[in-house]
């Protein structure tokens, strides 16, 4: 696929420290966004070790990641299985990544190949995933969309957050879906930042369902950390 360039920088970003805030703005201080290159699919992946396989929240509950498993696999196969797409992208600062935001586009008439996952851990989280997305049923929902833009992970280090990279994540998604001719557009939110971030970019909630109600032989499996009480699909239909 056509890689476009396209660097915008977070110009709306304030940053908290008064000690950056009294420097004068250079090109240098401000984050910016990317689309990501194909073949920075390992410098992602790195990234992504440090960050989003260790935090998001149910994948901090299961502790995929320890000390003693650094690597999760399944988890990696199935965060990067489409980053080939050409649609992510990277925040940067000074040479060095500090968000990542992988998207996907999903066609009504093109089931997605599905990964045979084995780590155990991890196949408690695909099939929750699986169960939202057949809970919600987007195409059912939706019968004249052929084409959904997907948000499948939003990451940012941990000491660049609250600055609004995932905002401007959200919102340059949008801008890519409109081009690409998505007609919809879906998120499946674990974390509550990110639901809360989805709603104020205009998705809205089609499906959720609380951490608590989710069972298996009757046991509820994943209780991720305060305030993350349920697991949601976001969609936004104005593109
Ligand atoms: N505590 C309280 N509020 C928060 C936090 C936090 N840790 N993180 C974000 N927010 C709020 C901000 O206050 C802000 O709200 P406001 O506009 O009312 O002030 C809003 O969320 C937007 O914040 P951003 O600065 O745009 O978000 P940020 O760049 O910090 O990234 C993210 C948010 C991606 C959720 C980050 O916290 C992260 O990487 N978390 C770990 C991974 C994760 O959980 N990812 C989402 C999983 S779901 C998915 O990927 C689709």
């Amino acid at each position: 696929m056509h890689l476009v360039f396209d660097t915008f920088k977070l110009n709306r970003l304030l940053f908290s420290n008064k000690l950056i805030c009294r420097k004068a703005v250079t090109a240098n201080n401000i984050p910016t966004i990317r689309f990501a290159r194909t073949d920075e699919k390992e410098s992602v992946r790195q990234f992504l070790r440090k960050s989003f396989f260790k935090d998001e929240p149910c994948n901090k509950y299961m502790k995929l990641i320890t000390e003693e498993t650094p690597i999760c696999e399944d988890l990696e196969k199935y965060t990067l299985k489409n980053f080939d797409s050409g649609l992510n992208l990277i925040a940067e600062h000074k040479n060095r990544i500090v968000g990542v935001c992988i998207n996907s586009i999903i066609e009504r008439d093109k089931p997605s190949n599905n990964i045979l996952f084995t780590d155990k851990k991890f196949v408690i989280i695909a099939n929750l995933l699986g169960y939202v997305e057949e809970k919600a049923a987007l195409f059912q929902k939706y019968p004249k969309v052929s084409k959904i833009f997907d948000i499948r992970l939003l990451s940012v280090d941990n000491s660049y957050r609250g600055k609004g990279i995932a905002k401007a994540f959200c919102k340059k998604s949008i801008d890519i879906a409109k081009e690409q001719g998505a007609q919809l557009m879906s998120m499946i939110c674990t974390s509550s930042f990110s639901a809360s971030i989805a709603k104020k970019n205009g998705f809205e909630v089609v499906y959720e369902l609380d951490y608590a109600d989710y069972k298996i032989n009757g046991e509820v499996v994943l209780k991720p950390e305060h305030p993350h009480k349920s697991i949601k699909m976001l969609v936004y239909s104005k593109l």
